[in-house]
């Protein structure tokens, strides 16, 4: 059994988060942190520690302007978790804990590539539903919400054929899940 300490994340831990990243390169994770100082102030985040070292972190904020609709919710920016440590269920732990923090009203949102099946595992049995598919700008390389309106239950039931039809390649494609 894994003995480790979740802990509320600060400024001071930057440095540690970038290096758990750097240690455990990811195609789904972009190393550029330019806004976590701005995240953390929100005190949403927490992180795993075993023997003081940082293993696994959520990096959450509040946000009111999610689709201009102005509501207040929770963003779930970033889980990590270091290759030695994954298994154990932290993902799962790291959201559940902050969950425990704040209002139970609050929608909480993420955006995940379907590919990531190990984290679309854990959103599932977190209680998290696809709201939305975003795709790829190629000009900015923004996910955004095609012009035409590919819903949840739209995209479900495209075929490979119709993605490849629309130029669009699974990996430009994102799920907006929401619980
Ligand atoms: C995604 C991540 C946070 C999950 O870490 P974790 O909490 O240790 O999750 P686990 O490794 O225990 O895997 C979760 C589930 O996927 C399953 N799984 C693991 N490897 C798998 C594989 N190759 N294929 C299918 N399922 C797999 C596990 O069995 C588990 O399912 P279960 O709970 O139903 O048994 C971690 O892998 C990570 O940090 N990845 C890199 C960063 C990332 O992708 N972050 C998420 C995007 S924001």
């Amino acid at each position: 059994m894994l003995d480790f300490k979740i802990k509320k994340l600060k400024n001071k831990h930057i440095k540690f988060i970038q290096k758990l990243i750097l240690n455990n390169p990811n195609k789904y994770i972009s190393p550029k942190l330019k806004k976590t100082k701005k995240i953390l102030k929100d005190k949403i985040s927490y992180g795993i520690f075993v023997n003081e070292d940082l293993i696994a972190f959520n990096l959450s904020f509040f946000s009111n302007n999610v689709a201009l609709k102005r509501t207040t919710c929770v963003i779930s920016h970033l889980d990590f978790v270091s290759k030695d440590y994954t298994s154990n269920g932290l993902q799962k732990i790291l959201h559940k804990h902050r969950d425990g923090k704040i209002n139970k009203s609050i929608p909480i949102i993420t955006r995940i590539s379907p590919l990531n099946v190990r984290s679309l595992k854990n959103l599932l049995n977190l209680g998290f539903q696809l709201d939305k598919i975003v795709i790829k700008n190629k000009e900015n390389g923004e996910f955004t919400v095609p012009e035409e309106s590919y819903t949840a239950k739209h995209y479900i039931e495209m075929t490979n054929e119709d993605i490849s039809k629309n130029e669009v390649c699974l990996d430009d494609i994102r799920y907006i899940m929401k619980k």
